[in-house]
Order: C-alpha cells, then structure tokens, then sequence
C-alpha cells in the first residue's frame, strides 16, 4: 500500500508518498480502501513534531477518510466488504489503506459522493460534540463561532442554524464572512478590525451561550467577557497560544463554564457513541442538503506537501481533500 511518510519533523517538504507494508484488521477492526482523505489543522502540528498520535495508533497522518470497506477483522458485525463509509481515525488516513474501529466508521450520508465524505467525520464528530453534546446547545440560544470560514466554522454554523440556534461568527476576510452569512450566520465579525466583545455586546441581549473557540488563550479573557450568564466556552483549537490568565471572578459572576475538549485523544467506546450520535442526528440534515459538506478543493496525495501549504496559508475556505 503507498502511504505519506515523513523524513523528520519540519516543514511541508519533510513529507512524500512512499509503499509501506500493507496494514491488517485487527479484533473488532475494518480496513478501508481509501478514496479520500481530509486534512486536519492538527495534522499540521503532527508534521511538526508537536501533536504525537496517542499510543498504539499509526505514525501516518490522517484522522478522516472515506473509502471502501476491503476486509473485516475478527468480531466485526454490521459491515461487508465492497460497502463505502466515512471514518474518523486516530491516525493512518493520508495511506490507500487504514484500518479503523468498525464503531468509528460511518455510512456515507445519501446524496453525497465518496470522496466528499471525507471531509465529513472530523467536522461532525467535532461540532455534534462539542456544541451539542457537552456545551448542551439549545435551538432557543445563540452561538459564536470563531473562523467561521473553516472546516470546522463552516460545519458548525450551518448545523446550529438548522438547528435553530442564532449564530455570530468570526472570519478574516469580507468574502469569508459573506460565505459565513450564505451558510446561515446571523451576525459576522471580522476579527481583522472589530472587536468581538463589542458586536457580541451589540448584537445580543447580555452575551452568547456558547462559543466555540479555536484560539485558545488569544481569546480566553475576551471569550468570557463575550460569554452570557450560564454561558458554555468550549475550546477546541490552540491558534492563539496555550497559556493565558483566567478571572475566576468574571467566570464565577457569569456562572459560566470553560471546557477544552480533544476528540483523538477520547476513548473507542467514546468515539464509537460520538460517530453513532452523529449517524442518528446529523446524517438525516446532511441527507436532505440542509447541512453540506464545504469543499475548498483536492489535491492528489502525491502533492501532500502543497495541500499542507494551502492550510498554513489560510487561503482555504472549508475542507482541503486528498485524493487516492
Ligand atoms: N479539539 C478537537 O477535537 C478538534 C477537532 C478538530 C479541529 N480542532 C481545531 O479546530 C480549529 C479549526 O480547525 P479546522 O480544521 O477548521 O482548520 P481550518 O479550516 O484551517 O480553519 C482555521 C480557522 O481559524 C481561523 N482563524 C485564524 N485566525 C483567527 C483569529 N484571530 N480569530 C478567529 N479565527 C481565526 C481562520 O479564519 P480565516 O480563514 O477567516 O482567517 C479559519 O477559519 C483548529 O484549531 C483545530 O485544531 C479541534
């Protein structure tokens, strides 16, 4: 099988496509053909040398894919082979093969065409846990969304503005935030040259119940200041930095809870009833086209380095693929 490797940790370059030896299905596991593979800002830390995949999990990058079912381990029901799926990995998705947990694999949604659901499992799995699952988000409540334009945002805004959330977004760009509004955004907010706290405190009547953010300590004071009482911070992503100074008081004041969550990092059995959620509640809108897949592009995996330089970028709007 031909799978991204890396000479070291560094820059786009340190990777190429090489033949590696072929991966088996484990207990409980399946093994994919794999048509596509969706890059993951994460992904970029790995080639880095600073995001490790968590012990027992593949060296190649990739935590999404789509492809083929090719061969089912020992115990695994539900699944034949020559059957398509979607899945979120922990790791092994930039590869023409990856063996995966079958409760980490998910049908590809009607309506949607194998390679584009590869730029679904990270999304959805991301968005329906961390906004709906653990922030609890309600369709009476409202939502602030940090990079709007993003795989993530795109996903997470549409899926709260069906749901029936009112949602701001953040983005860096006129055009970006005109996307944003197209896909369902109440309010946009550029980041470049207005202050969030101040539209927020505009634009809602004593804050936003949830947000979810993807700076991290950038944004920690500001994301409580922006916070309703009772309000849910959820942070995802670590683009502003890892440390910062939380004001307990303003938090204690607000009631308010400041969560930070990573999905790879969970258990099987936790990923497995994440995927199922996801299966049950998100798929039927995905389906119906109410909530779609957001494609920038895609790039052959033997071009892996320039889609890594598309992301550092930021000129993306979406999902960047790599195509087997
Ligand atoms: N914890 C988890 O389980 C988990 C899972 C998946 C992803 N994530 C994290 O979620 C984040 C988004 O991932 P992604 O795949 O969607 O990456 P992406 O497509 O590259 O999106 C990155 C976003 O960051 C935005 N951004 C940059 N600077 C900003 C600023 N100062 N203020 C607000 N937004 C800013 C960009 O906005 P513009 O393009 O408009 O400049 C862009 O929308 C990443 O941090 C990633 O690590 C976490």
């Amino acid at each position: 099988m031909r799978a991204v490797v890396a000479t070291g940790t560094g820059g786009p370059e340190v990777l190429s496509v090489a033949e590696v030896p072929d991966v088996e299905p484990g207990p409980g596991e399946v093994v994919l053909e794999v048509a596509a593979a969706g890059l993951n800002r994460a992904d970029l830390l790995q080639r880095q040398g600073f995001y490790p995949p968590p012990p027992g999990t593949s060296d190649v990058i990739g935590m999404e894919c789509s492809g083929t079912v090719a061969a089912l381990g020992e115990g695994v029901v539900g699944w034949e082979v020559g059957q398509e799926a979607c899945a979120l990995l922990a790791g092994g998705g930039y590869a023409s093969r990856v063996a995966v947990p079958a409760g980490q694999l998910m049908p590809v949604p009607d309506g949607v065409d194998l390679v584009t659901a590869a730029a679904l499992p990270e999304v959805a799995c991301t968005v329906w846990s961390n906004v709906f699952m653990v922030a609890g988000l309600k369709p009476h409540e409202s939502l602030l969304v940090h990079g709007g334009a993003g795989g993530i945002g795109t996903f997470a805004i549409q899926l709260a503005h069906h749901l029936g959330a009112r949602v701001l977004t953040t983005g860096g760009t006129p055009e970006k935030l005109a996307f944003c509004a197209g896909l369902g955004a109440d309010v946009t907010i550029n980041y470049r040259d207005e202050d969030f706290v101040e539209v927020v405190g505009r634009e809602t009547d004593g804050g936003v119940d949830v947000i979810l953010d993807n700076m991290g300590a950038k944004y920690l004071a500001r994301n409580v200041a922006a916070l309703a009482t009772e309000g849910r911070l959820v942070i995802i992503g670590m683009q502003g930095g890892t440390k910062a100074e939380l004001d307990i008081g303003a938090l204690l004041r607000k009631r308010g809870a400041v969560i930070a969550t990573t999905l790879r990092a969970r258990p099987t059995a936790e990923k497995a009833a994440i995927c199922g959620a996801v299966v049950e509640h998100v798929w039927p809108l995905v389906s119906q086209g109410l909530v779609k897949p957001v494609v920038h592009g895609t790039v052959p995996l033997a071009d892996v380095a320039d889609a890594h330089r598309l992301m550092e970028s930021g000129d993306h709007t979406g999902k960047i693929l790599l195509t087997l």
